[in-house]
């Protein structure tokens, strides 16, 4: 792709002409995973034995591969076509990297919900969730109602997730034990890291009544089931148990300052002394700067997910804790945007 960011900001028609088709670029990428056309080319193939393979009347497939060509997702080879270094590493199932459930979140949420963002911005509101049936006013409620894109939401946390997981454990040192609470713990993909790797935590996860039954499968799977406990509630208004420790993962960034000051707030009085608590956020720069992915995040919270959150500076959460009755520890980046801040009780 001719990359616009790569111009430094300025713009060319070639990029502008990227930007009008890039519906055609995504949807390209959904049809080929879809297709399942990644595992399929591990093995280079020729046209005819695609088609073949796939079903494929001939004018469709040229379009196919000439687009995935073009895209840099295949590479064509004496007229036979294979998967690209990133394909197979990312968009095959199981593959190092998988990252089909993004794909597959981007396909039954934030696109259709991403076209009524004109609505979004002009009435400053999540208008792009009124694409799922159902009443409620956030996409949290509306999962309930909503079955594909409900495991399609979890899917995409779990890889996030798992990702962002890694590098904090390399960050914390839990081995002294004790309660830890999992605020809006979701699929208890983080609770069941934490208690595999120090013995002598016990993690209660408090999320929404549909997600913790959803989670119930997996903790029994998991073997870890006596040692993380499951809480359903609406953590801006349940009572918080008490804690040595205090987790709050990618969630404020969802939400208005009113609300995360409050939650903070009551976070602050769960914690035991000496307690700490560890926010897991996306976080721009304190420059403001924010590479165009930050801005895609912020009008996924604004448009589609509550219409009240977006990506932050630490600058920002930080003087959320200080003002919640917590002195701020330290700050560590954990990928180029997620940022993990430490902190204490004051
Ligand atoms: C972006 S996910 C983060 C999940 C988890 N912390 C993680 O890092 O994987 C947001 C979570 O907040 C939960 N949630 C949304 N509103 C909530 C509320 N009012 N009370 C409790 N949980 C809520 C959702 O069900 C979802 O699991």
């Amino acid at each position: 792709m001719s990359g616009v960011q790569a111009r430094g900001g300025t713009l060319d028609f070639e990029g502008l002409q990227d930007l009008i088709d890039s519906h055609y670029r995504f949807q390209l990428l959904n049809a080929a995973v879809k297709l399942d056309l990644f595992t399929l080319l591990r093995k280079p193939a020729n046209a005819s034995d695609i088609a073949q393979m796939l079903g494929l009347a001939p004018q469709p497939l040229v379009m196919l591969l000439t687009g995935c060509e073009a895209l840099g997702l295949l590479v064509q080879e004496a007229g036979r076509y294979r998967s690209s270094e990133i394909a197979a590493l990312a968009l095959v199932p199981g593959a190092p990297f998988d990252q089909l459930p993004l794909v597959r979140f981007a396909d039954e949420v934030t696109y259709p919900g991403a076209s009524r963002l004109y609505e979004a911005l002009l009435e400053n509101r999540n208008a792009g969730a009124e694409f799922l049936k159902g009443e409620g006013d956030t996409l949290y409620a509306r999962l309930d109602s909503n079955p594909a894109a409900a495991a399609a939401f979890e899917g995409m946390m779990g890889t996030v997730t798992r990702h962002v997981t890694q590098r904090l454990m390399r960050e914390i040192d839990l081995s002294a034990g004790g309660d830890l609470l999992d605020v809006a713990g979701g699929g208890c993909e983080l609770a069941i890291a934490l208690v595999d790797r120090w013995a002598d935590l016990n993690v209660t996860v408090m999320d929404l009544p549909r997600v913790v039954e959803e989670a119930r499968d997996r903790l029994l799977t998991s073997g870890q089931g006596d040692r993380v406990t499951l809480a359903a509630g609406d953590v801006f208004s349940a009572d918080l148990p008490g804690c040595d420790y205090l987790v709050i993962a990618h969630f404020l960034e969802i939400w208005s300052e009113e609300r995360c000051r409050g939650l903070l707030k009551s976070a602050a009085q769960a914690l035991r002394p000496e307690g700490r608590i560890y926010l897991i956020n996306m976080v721009r720069d304190d420059s403001g700067k924010a590479p165009f992915a930050c801005t895609a995040s912020s009008l996924y919270f604004h448009a589609i997910a509550s219409g009240e959150g977006m990506v932050r500076r630490w600058q920002v959460y930080e003087d959320w804790l200080d003002g919640s009755g917590f002195v701020v520890e330290r700050r560590v980046a954990l990928t180029p945007m997620h940022g993990l801040i430490v902190a204490r009780r004051a």
